[in-house]
């Protein structure tokens, strides 16, 4: 079957308008939003491998309450005292996990490998992997690769030169959940995959700068997608920020492109994630048979960064920075 995806211009080439411009400066992005896009071909994209048995995690930390059910509960938020304090360090936390995963990989490396560093990590620091059995999730950390849009599991695939994989990061620490991720190439990678990843951490610090008091959630989401679209990517609209504290995932949900009806109002206290995943071409997901995996469904890249974020009296504030000062 001939179909009109199959006659599109590939990235470099002319626009199919005739305007002059390389395809990916001009339509590409809005053939991609009105689900048009070329497809990456069948033997080109990521297999999945083998899962490792359950990581232990020593009994003198304190687990998370889904850890054994993997169903979770309403969450104890503890001293209002010392929450923010707490909130703080897990998320300071995690970002020093993200930056140690990452020191890990390289060509030849499974993702497997790259869950033992970040769960010894966690370890270390006195804090218990949120992800492990998280609805039955089970692994410590999510690895998504190429055109993994999110929720990869750790296996037995070695990383390949020019690979993009994005680690996501999330610590129970102190009773409070810290969540981060970033995207990085494993080797040396393509300059299509490195604008992807460019793009997609300025789409989330212009979101992250959309925040403040008396601003609405919607206000996040339109920052994003413009910057997106304006740069010929999709923005994944399945999944989105999210409220955390002492729960893993709770109100409000934070999209990542616009939509009037999320209208809430943002006041000083409030903490959430921010965490946009943009892809080459059509947004359109499709999900693995481990029914946990989603990738693009033409199996073109994708990529995604997060931080929590609390908002301030007069603005906002990035907790998962490994930098942060901390008593
Ligand atoms: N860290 C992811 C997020 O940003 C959630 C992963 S849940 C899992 O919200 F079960 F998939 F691990
Ligand atoms: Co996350
Ligand atoms: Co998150």
């Amino acid at each position: 079957m001939t179909t009109r995806t199959a006659q599109l211009p590939g990235s470099n080439d002319a626009c199919w308008c005739g305007s002059g411009q390389k395809y990916k400066k001009c339509h590409r992005g809005a053939d991609a939003a009105a689900g048009r896009s070329a497809s990456a071909p069948a033997g080109k994209r990521v297999q999945p491998g083998d899962i490792s048995p359950r990581r232990p995690v020593p009994a003198h930390i304190p687990p998370t309450d889904y850890a054994e059910s993997g169903i979770p509960g309403p969450g104890v938020p503890g001293a209002p005292a010392t929450r923010l304090l707490r909130l703080r360090r897990a998320c300071k936390a995690a970002a020093e996990v993200l930056l140690e995963s990452a020191a890990a990989l390289a060509p030849g490396v499974t993702t497997d490998f790259i869950d033992g560093v970040c769960h010894a990590g966690y370890l270390r620091r006195g804090g218990f992997p949120s992800t492990l059995n998280y609805h039955g999730f089970p692994k410590s950390l999510c690895t998504s690769v190429n055109e993994v849009i999110l929720h990869g599991i750790p296996d037995s695939r070695p990383l390949e030169d020019g690979d993009i994989v994005n680690l996501d990061i999330t610590i129970y620490l102190e009773g409070m959940h810290g969540d981060c991720s970033a995207t990085f190439a494993v080797g040396k990678t393509d300059p299509d995959s490195e604008r992807l990843m460019r793009v997609t951490h300025e789409a989330m610090m212009l979101g992250i700068e959309a925040v403040r008091p008396g601003a609405r959630v919607y206000d996040i989401g339109r920052a994003i997608q413009a910057y997106a679209e304006r740069h010929g990517f999709g923005v994944v609209r399945e999944y989105c920020g999210h409220g955390i504290g002492a729960v893993f995932h709770q109100d409000p949900t934070i999209p990542h492109y616009f939509d009037k009806k999320f209208n809430t109002v943002l006041e000083e206290g409030m903490v959430f994630t921010v965490e946009p995943m943009l892809t080459m071409g059509s947004p359109r997901i499709r999900s693995w048979d481990d029914d946990w995996t989603v990738v693009t469904a033409d199996g073109q890249r994708a990529a995604q960064f997060e931080h929590t974020v609390r908002v301030t009296r007069d603005g906002v504030d990035i907790l998962t920075r490994a930098d942060a000062t901390v008593a």
